[in-house]
């Protein structure tokens, strides 16, 4: 089998221990939780509670954040759009190696673009990938503004910021809406842990 770019002399090595062996031994299935929203909208804070609480009923669980990322293996990103999608797949195929070891892996990005986020549910099997939409208006993300980075943006101190002067799109199809303007973090984390729940086979 070629690789993507072309290179027929780089194989693909089948592994002894699959996914489904490593799910049934961990207990439950291997998913990918992707939350975008607006910077400030709450996605970090939601994801990293949510992370604790699967944890606690012992998941495997781990969080990719899209700022941690940026200090890592996508610390050579900058905010155009060309590198917000580089990054947004980049991170998508390290969370496809997550779920392949069988953990139940959280994403944290704002990935503002649709088509980006459906290229990144493209490298997951049906029912692997569940888009959580961090709804939160600019209003209230502004308001928050907890790095001050709005206040930058606003002066023009930081460019290409979204929401700002980089458009956010909506995800048409999220699987859980999560309306961060009016629900404590405990409640947001309750709602995405009983649909995991549901749809998850968790205890
Ligand atoms: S993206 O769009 O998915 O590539 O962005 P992401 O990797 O999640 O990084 C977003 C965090 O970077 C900080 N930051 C900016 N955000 C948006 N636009 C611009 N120009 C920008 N510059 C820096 C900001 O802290 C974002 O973190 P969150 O947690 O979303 O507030």
């Amino acid at each position: 089998m070629k690789n993507e770019g072309g290179n027929e002399h780089v194989v693909w090595h089948d592994s002894i221990i699959n996914k489904e062996a490593r799910q049934k031994q961990f207990g439950h299935k291997s998913i990918m939780v992707w939350f975008t929203g607006l910077s400030g909208s709450g996605k970090s804070t939601i994801a990293n509670a949510l992370q604790y609480e699967l944890f606690k009923q012992n998941i495997s669980v781990y969080l990719l954040d899209g700022d941690n990322l940026r200090h890592g293996i996508n610390k050579n990103l900058s905010f155009s759009e060309a590198d917000r999608k580089e990054n947004i797949r980049r991170t998508a195929e390290v969370g496809k190696l997550f779920v392949d070891a069988g953990v139940v892996i959280l994403a944290a990005l704002i990935s503002p673009f649709e088509e980006d986020r459906l290229n990144a549910r493209s490298l997951f099997q049906p029912g692997e990938f569940i888009e959580v939409y961090v709804n939160c208006s600019l209003q209230e993300c502004e308001k928050r503004d907890p790095k001050g980075l709005y206040k930058k943006a606003r002066s023009g101190v930081i460019k290409q910021f979204t929401g700002i002067d980089q458009p956010y799109e909506e995800p048409r199809n999220p699987e859980i809406i999560i309306d961060s303007d009016n629900l404590t973090i405990n409640e947001s984390v309750k709602i995405i842990t009983k649909y995991l729940k549901k749809h998850l086979c968790f205890n």
